[in-house]
């Protein structure tokens, strides 16, 4: 998909298509008049009869309308003016892809920005639209033998004065850099687990560097193995793939500058070990990198950005399954850090993997350290699809994530991380165990995690129920968290 911006001409050269909003019930205006005016009341004449009333994503097409220089008119309807929200924007824009699919255009002058949507400027405006709009276009099909692969699409925004087209460039540049996040974190994601194992991940990262200011190095076991990594490694027994930590770095800042660090988990597949997963859905669980395709996708767009702020990225990414060798309930393992842990369920290994990489990343000395983790179906059932959970050691840092979420539409709920949990990991027989029990499984897990960060300031984003849609047609990566990581480092390279 390719975006442009340009100031709107009514007239000139012949194009192909064009695509206005419409609000429901109320008189037509800014660019929607001019055309109307132009078509000699085309528009208006369809909204007087009744034959499109702009509801909420309805839509008309008029073709060769005399007096307009496209061959083909859309018009959208937003719905009532006084309920335009960023959301409901978003979703304008997808049917506006879906439209532009039905009637097989591949290039549209795109007339949205100059419609006034509650509290936003064009720049924001302009980014929503192309995350939307790219969202809708995304598909997977790597995999298939053939695909028809859709036409590449080219959509021009018009704007109206000089100052709208800066801000408007300034939004098509952060959605880009977004909308190339998410879509390398959902290509990452969607990938099977066959494919798309610990040495892919850090294949992938190795390639990064060639296109982005970011340097990648890459652990294996017996390096891990020197820096005690029992907990990470423990996970890894039972696979033939071998696990890997994946470090990659984006400088945007003086060295000296402390970094923000991702850790993400970078499970590539998940069927419990010997503590087995049920059978159905059990294929969902390729998806349990989604944490490490989040924190892919949120450097490259800082990079793409060139934010001026210094990013690292840490990956613990191993696969976990049942095998002679395999971690045994009861297992005791030494973690980096030197605490012992119970392991009384293999299936609980994604605090196993961050554990240690948690301890790696104090040698960064961070400024803040964000993980992101499909760690428990706890948090799915808590929270569902809408919101990724999110625990912290530090207010400040949970608040600075909570306004990202917001801004970028991409929501996070904050859980108490509170000392009362804690006690639900003690172990009889190690210093912590790596279940806290039925109850408030979300938060003992993030209570886990916290046990290896009381050296910096740190949140955890549990996105379990965010990362993909399960089952049916929709099935397949978001790319969440990526949109809300970007906001985070954007709203912190502005205020560094
Ligand atoms: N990767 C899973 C969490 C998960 C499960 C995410 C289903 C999304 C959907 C994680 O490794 C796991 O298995 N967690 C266990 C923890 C339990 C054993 C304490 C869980 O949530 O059941
Ligand atoms: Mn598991
Ligand atoms: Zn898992």
């Amino acid at each position: 998909m390719k975006f442009t911006t340009s100031k709107s001409k009514l007239k000139g050269k012949p194009r192909s298509c064009c695509v206005v909003g419409i609000f429901q019930g109320k008189q037509l205006q800014g660019l929607a008049a001019q055309v109307d005016q132009l078509s000699a009341g085309a528009l208006s004449a369809h909204i007087n009869s009744g034959g499109f009333e702009a509801k909420e994503n309805e839509s008309i097409v008029l073709y060769d309308v005399p007096g307009l220089k496209w061959q083909k008119l859309i018009a959208i309807g937003y719905g009532k003016a006084d309920e335009l929200d960023v959301k409901r924007y978003r979703q304008v824009a997808e049917t506006v892809v879906k439209k532009l699919r039905e009637l097989h255009v591949t290039g549209a002058d795109l007339w949205l920005l100059a419609d006034e949507v509650n509290g936003c400027d064009h720049k924001v405006k302009a980014r929503h639209l192309i995350e939307a709009m790219g969202n809708a276009m995304y598909r997977f099909d790597k995999m298939k033998s053939s695909a028809d692969k859709p036409k590449p699409m080219a959509i021009a925004f018009q704007v109206a004065t000089e100052v709208q087209l800066k801000k408007t460039r300034q939004g098509v540049q952060q959605g880009k850099a977004i909308l190339d996040g998410v879509n390398l974190a959902k290509d990452l994601a969607n990938l099977p687990g066959n494919v798309c194992n610990p040495s892919y991940l850090a294949q992938q990262a190795r390639n990064l560097q060639k296109k982005y200011a970011i340097k990648t190095k890459v652990l294996n076991q017996s390096q891990m193995e020197k820096l005690g990594m029992d907990a990470l490694l423990s996970v890894a027994k039972g696979s033939s793939q071998p696990a890997k930590l994946i470090i990659m770095e984006y400088h945007g800042a003086a060295a000296k500058q402390s970094p923000v660090v991702l850790v993400g988990k970078g499970l590539t597949f998940d069927a419990g070990g010997i503590s087995l997963k049920p059978a159905a859905k059990m294929d969902e669980m390729k998806y349990d990198m989604c944490g490490a395709a989040s924190v892919f996708g949120a450097l490259v767009a800082a990079a793409e950005l060139k934010l001026p702020i210094n990013v690292s990225g840490v990956i613990p990414s191993s696969e976990n399954l049942p095998d002679g060798n395999a971690n045994k309930p009861g297992d005791i393992v030494t973690s980096m850090s030197g605490k012992t842990i119970e392991i009384l369920n293999t299936d609980a290994e994604g605090r196993l993997i961050l554990c240690d990489a948690l301890t790696y990343v104090e040698r960064f000395k961070p400024a803040a350290v964000v993980d992101i983790a499909t760690l428990t179906g706890a948090c799915v059932v808590a929270l569902g699809q809408h919101a990724s959970g999110l625990l912290a050691n530090d207010q400040d840092l949970a608040d600075e994530l909570l306004q990202a979420g917001e801004k970028s539409l991409d929501r996070a709920w904050l859980l108490p991380l509170w000392q009362d949990y804690q006690s639900q990991l003690d172990s009889n027989f190690a210093d912590i165990a790596n279940i806290g029990g039925p109850s408030a499984g979300t938060i003992t897990a993030a209570c886990f995690l916290s046990r290896f960060t009381n050296k910096y300031s740190w949140a955890h984003l549990d996105i379990a129920g965010t990362a993909w849609r399960s089952g049916g047609k929709d099935k397949g990566a978001t790319g969440r968290v990526v949109p809300l990581l970007s906001q985070f480092l954007i709203d912190r390279s502005e205020k560094s």
